[in-house]
């Protein structure tokens, strides 16, 4: 048997980690940039721990040769989702992205399992850069509700605590609490309409205001001070009045004038160089 330098085995899918977080986050960034409802609500990961990996590896006869094939999980992500109908969305994201090869899919929402457990699974090839070159290495990414997730890290603990052999009573306690999370779901589904709009609405009235106020500070360098207070004053009243159109409006007539000083200032520009 060869020494097994964990370091190196593992940096990889460190690397993996940080980097898929940091694609997940960016869709939600580009989602809230828009003022488009994003159907990741979450995005958090983590490599498996050492004494984790050890344990999966005695329990499922995992030999250290078959360790980063048979793994599925040494890089893991998880993405919470609102509602259940954005899990499909999010499964759709990752089949249509040219950086991850889907090689199989989970779905425990349709088939639970008998813990009660629901999560939608993704086991993906990724390929990272390292020193030593290219290396693919699978990612498990997980997807379920923020109420799925509750169940699945309460029920986790209490099977840490009993070591898998969680008693009866309470076996049969966490069932009817993951029949109660789909409960939950369902109802929040109906109102999933009001609840996107109303999210939606909030994003593009903080998108416009700090546009906005982002077009007051450049006017602040180039035009006449009272006028930009003038434009500032006015922009509170609009502000108070919370209404979007009237603030869509008033950002529209604020990018005219800005636009007006730029073209000035261009001409300026150019009578000094003729
Ligand atoms: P392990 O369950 O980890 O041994 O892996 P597996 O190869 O059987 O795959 P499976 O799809 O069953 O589980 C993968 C991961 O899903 C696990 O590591 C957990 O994070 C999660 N998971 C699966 N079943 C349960 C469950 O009953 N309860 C909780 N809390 N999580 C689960
Ligand atoms: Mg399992």
């Amino acid at each position: 048997m060869e020494i097994l330098i964990w370091r190196n085995l593992l940096d990889p899918y460190d690397l993996a980690v940080k980097e898929l977080i940091t694609k997940f986050e960016h869709i939600r960034y580009e989602h809230k940039a828009r003022g488009i409802y994003c159907p990741i609500e979450q995005v958090t990961g983590r490599v498996k721990t050492i004494s984790s990996i050890l344990d999966k590896m005695q329990k499922k006869k995992i030999d250290f040769s078959e360790l980063e094939t048979r793994l599925e999980d040494i890089a893991g992500i998880r993405i919470i989702c609102q509602f259940v109908e954005d899990i499909p969305k999010v499964v759709n994201l990752i089949h249509e992205r040219k950086d991850m090869t889907i090689i199989h899919e989970k779905n425990y929402i349709d088939h639970v399992k008998s813990s009660g457990y629901r999560s939608y699974h993704v086991i993906i090839e990724y390929e990272v850069h390292t020193m030593d070159g290219l290396k693919k290495i699978q990612a498990e990414i997980q997807i379920r509700t923020m109420g799925m997730n509750f169940w699945s890290t309460i029920e986790h603990s209490l099977q840490y605590k009993y070591k898998q052999n969680i008693p009866e009573h309470l076996k049969e306690k966490l069932l009817k609490s993951s029949e109660a999370i789909v409960l939950l779901d369902q109802v929040m589904s109906q109102v999933r309409e009001e609840i996107m709009d109303a999210q939606n609405s909030m994003q593009l009235q903080a998108n416009l205001i700090s546009e906005i106020l982002n077009n007051i500070q450049n006017l602040y360098k180039v035009a006449n001070n009272r006028e930009v207070l003038k434009i500032q004053e006015e922009f509170y009243e609009i502000y108070l009045q919370n209404d979007l159109e009237k603030l869509e409006r008033f950002h529209k007539q604020l990018d005219i004038i800005s636009e007006g000083y730029r073209a000035q200032s261009l001409n300026f520009e150019n009578e000094e160089v003729t």
